[in-house]
């Protein structure tokens, strides 16, 4: 959400801090905007809207001497929270008559109470954003060192921030800091490109550094010297960056969504290598740092998460109770800290997470820590907040997932909730022969998502049949339950068509009344328990005239009859079905919204990583 680059070096600063905008629009496209050294001032230019928007605005950037010659800078692309959409709400920020420039990600959440008292100090403000207070305090504080003048801001910001920020007065120096919100500096030859991810980074190097929260790093060419805001020096350790350019980038897809959809079996291969002991039955998650005694002792798995990650977090807590017969439950995140959770140390909570920085589930986190819980990380970005400070976890190794709707991170993050959920039931009461078969299962996946892949063309061709609703309902029961709940994300984020999921019983007991020939339902009919319930219930349905789209398992000609169109998956039990099936139901979505002229890639309203509550 919204995404910061700066630069300090040798080289201009302009062009690699449009190419890191272009990086990191994924995570924000209202506007954008650079701010840059031009002799004694900073020059900042911003445009709403994308940054093609702001490339064109600046013309030949390349040419220009102003630009050639800055070698310092700072750059944003945003997701508006405070304020509209505007060129005038568009970072960067600045104050002081142009002497501050500051880009921020995050939400101050006292900028009213700062704001009124900075205007009653002379400082008139251009834009609605809590972030442009936050430049109006550096200058106030600012006597010749921004960086106690951004410390002493910093301490007085209640709320998030990711920040970097530049000073007319102090051309050389680059100033980054964090709280709640991601800084990573990558450490180039003399050079250090500062960005909220990695994905804008990797272009130039793979040595980086994960900032924590409270620290403040200056920033000068390629020295990097890092602080507490008290200001007392620390270190932090260097990182190296395992995945390749390649991997943000299309590589010859047409959507950033579908190649991450073809990437799954890779993925999954990923998220499950030296996880799986077929042998023994069971799974080895050492991340987690569990010991056998401590895994048989947890009365209860609780999951955390929201969105797709929530999703995810079901199928664990159905696994949970199937394999295991522990109690399992999943709690949106975004609840959970307001109400007053029963959680302590007899619980194992699992934060599921992709970005490892949704403020809610970070939150989450922090609650059930301070309630004395186990708390694992189930994350895909290394070294982000929630993975540091849950302190324990499995990371998905799914690679960068840049398409704003998710899908390789909820397989993978099913697959290895599956492995959770394996481990803990291998811990008390299933046999070994159980676990062997689970375990076999679980290694199937990946094969079973390329039969699925291979079904492309003919699910574009059912997709073509639904283009024109502007509703739909999933049904599913069971393990099937959050495909059905996934599926409906999928198509209403990225071809905006109304759709909700139900349990395939919950049905007739109201939303049946919306049924007719203008309603399609999709039904999740995977061959196993509770199937021929589900058939039933569409029969409901094709008597209310609504026409029904069943994912079936291959062959399955009785499930085929009792719908208009189908999409054939292969045979696998239903826990492995809620992959296999969730990823035919990603296609279908991708096509409808393909065929619908959608901005697959980044849907509006839109952003990924959602730092804010
Ligand atoms: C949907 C989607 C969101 C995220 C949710 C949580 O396609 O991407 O619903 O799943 O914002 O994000 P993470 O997993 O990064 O915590």
């Amino acid at each position: 959400m919204c995404g910061i680059v700066a630069y300090a070096g040798d080289r201009a600063a302009s062009p690699i801090l449009i190419q890191g905008l272009r990086k990191l629009e994924y995570r924000g496209y209202d506007s954008a905007g650079i701010a840059i050294h031009r002799g004694s001032k900073i020059e900042v230019y911003k445009q709403e809207g994308k940054v093609a928007n702001l490339v064109e605005s600046l013309g030949d950037y390349h040419g220009d001497p102003v630009h050639r010659g800055a070698k310092v800078g700072i750059a944003h692309t945003r997701w508006a929270t405070h304020g509209p959409p505007t060129t005038a709400n568009a970072h960067p920020h600045h104050a002081g008559d142009g002497r501050i420039a500051l880009v921020h990600n995050g939400i101050i959440e006292n900028y009213r109470g700062l704001k009124a008292r900075l205007e009653s100090a002379g400082h008139q403000f251009s834009s609605d954003t809590d972030s442009e207070v936050l430049a109006h305090l550096v200058d106030s504080y600012y006597d010749g060192d921004l960086l106690s003048a951004l410390s002493a801001a910093l301490k007085e910001v209640e709320g998030t921030y990711g920040v970097a920020c530049i000073c007319s007065d102090e051309p050389q120096r680059l100033l980054v800091a964090r709280r709640g919100s991601p800084i990573v500096i990558g450490v180039g030859d003399g050079e250090t490109i500062v960005a909220s991810d990695a994905s804008a980074i990797i272009n130039h190097t793979r040595q980086v550094i994960y900032l924590d929260d409270n620290d403040i790093a200056l920033i000068d060419g390629g020295r990097v010297d890092i602080r507490t805001l008290d200001a007392v020096p620390v270190q932090r350790d260097m990182a190296s960056i395992d995945w390749s350019a390649d991997a943000v980038e299309k590589g010859g897809y047409e959507h950033y969504m579908l190649k991450e959809i073809f990437e799954q079996p890779e993925a999954i291969r990923n998220a499950i290598r030296g996880r799986v002991d077929v042998e023994r039955g069971t799974a080895i998650l050492s991340g987690l740092g569990l010991s056998p005694r401590e895994l048989v002792e947890f009365q209860r798995l609780l999951i955390v998460g929201c969105g797709t990650s929530l999703n995810a977090g079901l199928v664990g807590e159905y696994a949970v109770e199937d394999f295991a017969a522990m109690l399992g439950e999943v709690e949106q995140a975004a609840e959970f800290r307001y109400r007053n959770p029963i959680v302590g140390s007899k619980d194992l909570v699992v934060a599921v997470s992709q970005s490892g920085e949704t403020a809610d589930t970070l939150a989450a986190v922090r609650e059930a820590i301070d309630k004395g819980a186990m708390v694992a990380g189930l994350v895909n970005v290394v070294g982000s907040t929630i993975a540091r400070e849950a302190g324990r976890g499995v990371y998905l190794h799914a690679g960068p997932e840049i398409s704003v709707a998710s899908t390789k991170a909820f397989t993978c993050q099913v697959a290895v909730l599956l492995l959770v959920a394996l481990k803990l039931a291998r811990g008390r009461r299933m046999s070994r022969e159980v676990g062997m078969g689970i375990a076999g299962e679980v290694l199937r996946v990946p094969e079973l998502v390329e039969k699925v892949l291979e079904s492309n063309a003919a699910i574009a061709d059912v997709a073509s049949h639904f283009v024109g609703y502007e509703h739909m309902f999933y049904i599913g029961r069971g393990y099937l339950f959050p495909v059905a709940l996934e599926g409906a994300l999928k198509i209403k984020e990225i071809s905006y068509i109304h759709a909700e999921a139900y349990n395939a019983a919950e049905l007739k007991h109201g939303p049946i009344a919306l049924l007719d020939e203008k309603m399609p339902v999709v039904a999740l009919l995977n061959r196993g328990p509770g199937q021929e319930k589900t058939v039933g219930n569409v029969e409901e349905c094709r008597a209310r005239k609504a026409p029904v789209l069943g994912v079936i398992t291959e062959g399955d000609a009785e499930a085929k009859a009792a719908c208009d169109r189908v999409i054939e998956v292969p045979e696998c039990s239903h826990y492995i079905a809620t992959i296999v099936s969730t990823v035919a139901l990603q296609l279908f979505a991708y096509h409808v919204a393909r065929l619908r002229g959608c901005a697959i890639d980044q849907p509006r309203n839109l952003a990924k990583s959602v730092t804010v509550e």
